[in-house]
């Protein structure tokens, strides 16, 4: 690794100040030494020159399942009730350890080759092990679990599991894999939503997420359908429910959240709890279109995610944005969620998301060096010099775009070469 220099790009830092200039990142190691123009590149290892590039904070991308990456295209139109269980669960419980291996490195791949440098990920029951093994070979940096789901008739055989079994697997692998690869991966807790998980593991799980400190990443409110279940079960709401047991804090991360009342917006911003907002595949899968207007104007943190493959069938966070921009246009106006408002949710939202806006999520000296340099000068791009960067990233850019990444100042791509994964896999 050494120290890297990259030379004369145009940077979007997402500082508190918004800069915007052409200038010089110095990496050392795995953080920002320096960032200011004309740097010297005395006793540097490597030179980028970025001449005509645009450098920005990496992706952080705070809803995704990597073992459904191989499912792409076999749940195409259904919802998600359905989807589950006559596409996805099946699927699922088929899987071996090799093929959630290659599932989550043709994932990991897809993002990293359009500039995502953080995933908060969520596994299956079984074999979460060697998707941990292909998230350490990657370079991303991650925080995943191994799915929990320990009630529901209509599981396959191969996804049932009792809740010991399950609590004591998670600890497992939350003792082998939370802060490895020098911190670079972490651990979450990972029931898959209320209607899958008994009380007493939701009770277990948010003890044992205070006891260690880690992150509980789970789906809520995604489907009405859903929603009427839990409600039928727990005679609650789904985030009231998971706030009795003790989960909503500024540790939880929820996916979805389409059909949320006011109360449960209430405890969701007064508690600190985080939202991952998946517009793809909240279109694809029917599921409904989140108000996220209201949760944006009450200050409630949001960022972005791909969800897995089949519900969206792309893992970029450039669709993701440009659909976090255009879905509430025509109910709410042209202004709202506009570009820069959808790239912080990309950028230094998802990094508060998960507990690390002091390290990631925007490009500044001392911050870990995870970026991506972008070449705007394609045919879609080109035209359109004197537009706001952030403008012609969120409406114009593509993944295509993206040619070099760096997490935890390593480089995992270089002018579109993979460095830690093998493309023919
Ligand atoms: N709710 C429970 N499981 C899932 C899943 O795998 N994907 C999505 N989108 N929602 C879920
Ligand atoms: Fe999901």
């Amino acid at each position: 690794m050494g120290k890297i220099l990259i030379k004369n790009a145009e940077i979007i830092t997402m500082n508190q100040n918004d800069d915007i200039f052409i200038g010089d990142i110095l990496i050392n190691e795995d953080r920002i030494e320096d960032i200011a123009p004309n740097l010297s590149s005395n006793s540097v290892d490597k030179v980028i020159d970025a001449t005509h590039r645009t450098v920005i904070p990496g992706f952080v991308q705070t809803h995704i399942h990597l073992c459904q990456t191989l499912f792409r295209g076999k749940g195409d139109d259904l919802e998600l009730l359905d989807w589950l269980k006559k596409r996805i669960w099946p699927l699922e419980a088929a899987h071996n350890e090799e093929s959630i291996y290659y599932s989550a490195m043709l994932g990991l791949g897809e993002m990293i080759e359009s500039g995502t440098t953080t995933i908060v990920d969520m596994e299956t029951v079984h074999h979460t092990d060697f998707a941990f093994q292909a998230i350490s070979q990657s370079g991303m940096r991650a925080i995943s679990g191994k799915v929990m789901m320990d009630k529901g008739d209509e599981v396959p055989v191969g996804l049932q599991e009792n809740t010991a079994d399950s609590i004591q697997q998670s600890v497992d692998l939350l003792e082998k894999w939370h802060g490895h690869d020098q911190g670079r991966i972490q651990y979450a807790f990972t029931p898959r939503f209320v209607i899958s998980c008994t009380e007493e593991l939701l009770k277990e799980v948010s003890s044992l997420s205070d006891h260690y400190q880690v992150k509980v990443h789970t789906h809520a409110s995604e489907n009405k359908g859903e929603i009427e279940i839990v409600e039928a079960e727990t005679g609650m709401r789904n985030v009231v429910y998971l706030d009795h047991i003790g989960l909503a804090n500024e540790r939880l991360i929820l996916a979805h959240c389409i059909w949320l009342n006011d109360e449960e917006k209430k405890i969701i911003q007064k508690r600190g709890v985080n939202v991952s907002h998946c517009p793809g595949s909240n279109l694809k899968l029917a599921s409904g279109i989140a108000d996220i207007p209201h949760m944006h104007q009450d200050g409630i943190t949001l960022s972005l995610g791909a969800d897995g493959a089949p519900c969206n069938n792309n893992l970029n966070m450039f669709n993701e944005m440009r659909l976090a921009a255009l879905i509430h246009k025509p109910h709410h106006g042209p202004t709202v969620m506009n570009a820069k408002e959808v790239f912080q949710m990309a950028t230094i939202g998802g990094a508060k998301a998960v507990g690390m806006s002091h390290e990631i999520g925007s490009l500044e000296i001392g911050k870990k060096a995870d970026l991506a340099i972008l070449d705007l000068n394609q045919f879609h791009t080109y035209p359109s010099f004197d537009v706001d960067p952030i403008s012609r990233i969120v409406y114009s850019a593509t993944r295509a775009d993206v040619e070099t990444t760096i997490i935890d100042g390593k480089i995992v791509m270089e002018n579109h070469i993979m460095k830690t994964i093998d493309k023919s896999l």
